[in-house]
């Protein structure tokens, strides 16, 4: 088979690197890919908003699965275009991603089928919003409605910073149309936890559970971030919360979407808080996540692309989907200065060297510079480890990362402990 992979970041090159690895796997391409993923697969200079541009050479090369790595283009009607020219993709269509794409639309059908998540309210309109933040006192979250690259939520501790946020998004401006529509949310506390499933429209199969970093400094200090690693499996969730968590949660999902006349093919993405009431949903998305993927791929046993097709297909009933019985541990490498200015083009050193086994590393913002490779984004990195506990994976992740050299690389030094602290 003859796979596309779309998208640029370290999602992608370990979808490429996953892919490659089944049987049924002949050639795989990536559109527009980067300097690692080049080293995996054919790139191809189309970039994944280019729509018609992917379609027509999906055709031409006879691509038996397009795989949709990033929200925008799933948002945007890949699926949909893709769907009408009879050309198989995997991922949610226009209708289905508006799960990720709209956080009103997300709490809509949270709400209407009964799925745990935090109280909410809707506004699209300033003045009305502004007047129900002035009379309330103490924390709130506010979110811009449509995508913002992860930057549109705002935890508020009080009035003034809720009406600040307020302001930024319906009077600044600053997430374009993202912004018409504003959620305020109750905060909830607890530990966060990234539940993927792969959905045909009416089953799943669940993948390993991951957890996030999604703070710029150790000890979880310091601005948001797209994500500074991540683990899986996450030893603190039980068999019997897992089970909690499918039945109240991601099958209600899915019916209810079906129920919507959106049915849900693809990965549905839950971001969840595990409350003292029980897990409940803070956001949906409708693609892998990034770095998530990077830990959680490595631990499948089972064949992605075959799930995949079954998936697209609408066949995913009676598939199973095998873990090992390992621990993976992602650590991302970025440019100085993320998540605010950073420079590119540094060189980066190390990248040649002989990893140990069940070590991987996964390029994000990466480019070809002559016969060097050099950063060319804020997530430059992720290296993943995987070993039989998630002290081991630990121990490897960081002996292997101190190889790799840049101009200004910074890490986290403490991915997993968490981990530990939930496994004691
Ligand atoms: P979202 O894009 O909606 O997942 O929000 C991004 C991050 O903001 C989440 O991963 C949480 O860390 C935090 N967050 C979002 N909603 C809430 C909430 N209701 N209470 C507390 N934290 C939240
Ligand atoms: N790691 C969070 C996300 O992919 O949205």
């Amino acid at each position: 088979m003859r796979i596309l992979i779309v998208g640029n970041g370290g999602r992608e090159h370990a979808l490429v690197w996953k892919a490659k690895r089944s049987p049924l796997v002949k050639k795989v391409y990536c559109a527009p890919g980067n300097a690692g993923i080049y080293q995996d697969a054919e790139c191809v200079e189309i970039s994944s908003a280019n729509h018609a541009e992917l379609l027509r050479f999906a055709i031409k090369e006879k691509i038996d699965l397009t795989v949709v790595g990033p929200e925008a283009p799933l948002v945007n009607g890949l699926v949909d275009l893709f769907d009408e020219n009879g050309v198989p993709i995997f991922g949610p269509n226009r209708r289905a991603a508006e799960l990720e794409g709209s956080k009103a639309f997300c709490k809509y059908v949270l709400n209407k089928y009964d799925i745990p998540t935090a109280e909410f309210i809707v506004f699209d309109d300033y003045e009305k919003a502004k007047s129900f933040l002035q009379q309330h006192k103490g924390s709130i979250v506010v979110k811009a409605d449509g995508l913002a690259a992860g930057k549109g939520v705002f935890i508020c501790h009080d009035v003034e910073e809720s009406l600040n946020a307020l302001h930024k998004i319906m009077r600044d401006n600053e997430f374009g149309d993202a912004g018409r529509k504003i959620v305020f949310e109750e905060r909830l506390v607890g530990d966060e936890v990234s539940i993927m499933v792969i959905a045909d429209g009416e089953n799943y199969v669940l993948l390993a559970p991951a957890q996030d970093h999604k703070r710029i400094f150790d000890n979880d200090m310091g601005p948001n971030t797209g994500g500074m690693g991540a683990f899986a499996p996450t030893p603190h969730i039980s068999q019997e919360a897992m089970a909690q968590i499918c039945h109240e949660i991601i099958e209600p999902t899915i019916k209810g979407m079906a129920l919507e006349g959106r049915p849900y093919k693809g990965v549905l993405y839950a971001g969840l808080m595990l409350t003292a009431k029980g897990p409940k949903v803070l956001e949906f998305n409708a693609r892998f996540g990034d770095p998530e993927t990077q830990a959680v791929l490595p631990l499948a046993e089972s064949d992605l692309i075959e799930t995949m097709l079954a998936a697209a297909d609408g066949k995913l009933a009676g598939v199973q989907w095998k873990n090992s019985r390992d621990a993976a541990v992602c650590v991302v490498i970025a440019s100085g200065g993320y998540p605010g200015e950073f420079e590119k083009g540094k060189k980066i050193l190390g990248l040649d060297h002989s990893w140990d086994d069940g070590v991987f590393v996964f390029h994000a913002g990466t480019k070809r510079h002559g016969n060097d490779i050099v950063t060319s984004g804020g997530r430059v990195l992720g290296v993943t480890a995987v070993d039989s506990t998630i002290l081991r994976a630990i121990d490897k992740v960081y002996k292997a990362i101190k190889w790799i050299t840049f101009d200004g690389a910074y890490y986290r030094r403490d991915i997993a402990a968490r981990a530990l602290r939930q496994l004691r």
